[in-house]
């Protein structure tokens, strides 16, 4: 499956939902490859950093800030891979329209902020161009950097709903200093030698609501809200 995280605002934490997922699936036992579609390569200096230690499984990683070779190397070598996860680039750029010809799913990170939610109308209508080319694309919006209370999260959460295209993702990533600490180290929350707990599970629950959902919904046998299935 092609994911592509996707945003057209910068700073919404792409890149961090990217490598966290990415790590998730090769940790899983998948073959995984993380496409940098980010001229600023952020994808890519945390996978680097990443092989350094020889512990951690490891994972593919290309960087393809160019639209037009995004989506010819990505078309031409991702039968070799299980899972091909796309770190999209801020800004309308090509390699982000490239992403949205050929993912299977694009995940759109958003925070419970106003820019953020006004930022949402870019990316639903980009959505909506490449949903009227195609067949099969899915978008999804899902809270990162949430809070840990008040309502601003399920205000942003509402303001979904009035983008048709984007389906509203209950599987928020709250605001926690582990996701930056693990970044910087190339690794997952769930690799850190004090794993933060909550973070895991939230990026736990955000994988299999991706992936085993996706495939629940392709066999058609498991709901959609069920949460308890393992990750394949
Ligand atoms: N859930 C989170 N909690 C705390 N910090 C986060 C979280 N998500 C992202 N960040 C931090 O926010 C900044 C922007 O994230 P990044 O993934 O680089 O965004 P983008 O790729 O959309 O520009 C980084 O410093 C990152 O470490
Ligand atoms: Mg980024």
């Amino acid at each position: 499956m092609i994911l592509a995280v996707a945003n057209t605002k910068g700073g919404v934490g792409k890149t961090t939902v990217a490598l966290n997922i990415a790590i998730q699936r090769a940790i899983a036992g998948r073959d995984v490859w993380l496409v940098d579609g980010d001229r600023q390569a952020t994808a890519s200096t945390a996978i680097a950093i990443r092989s350094e230690s020889h512990r951690r499984p490891a994972i593919a990683c290309s960087s393809y800030p160019d639209g037009v070779r995004l989506r010819s190397q990505v078309l031409q070598q991702c039968s070799k891979f299980q899972d091909v996860v796309i770190d999209v680039g801020g800004r309308d750029s090509s390699a982000l329209r490239a992403a949205l010809v050929i993912a299977d799913i694009v995940l759109v990170p958003f925070q419970p902020r106003s820019y953020d939610v006004w930022a949402l109308q870019d990316i639903a209508q980009l959505v909506v161009e490449a949903q009227s080319m195609r067949d099969g694309l899915k978008a999804y919006a899902v809270l990162n950097c949430a809070d840990p209370a008040g309502s601003d999260n399920s205000a942003a959460a509402q303001a979904v709903a009035e983008h048709p295209h984007l389906v509203y993702l209950d599987a928020p990533l709250h605001r926690r200093k582990a996701y930056a600490n693990a970044a910087g180290a190339g690794m997952s929350v769930t690799e850190l030698r004090v794993p933060d707990q909550k973070a895991a599970a939230e990026v736990l629950s955000l994988v299999r609501k991706l992936y085993v959902t996706d495939f629940a919904a392709k066999i058609g046998e498991l709901s959609v809200t069920s949460g308890e299935e393992s990750v394949t």
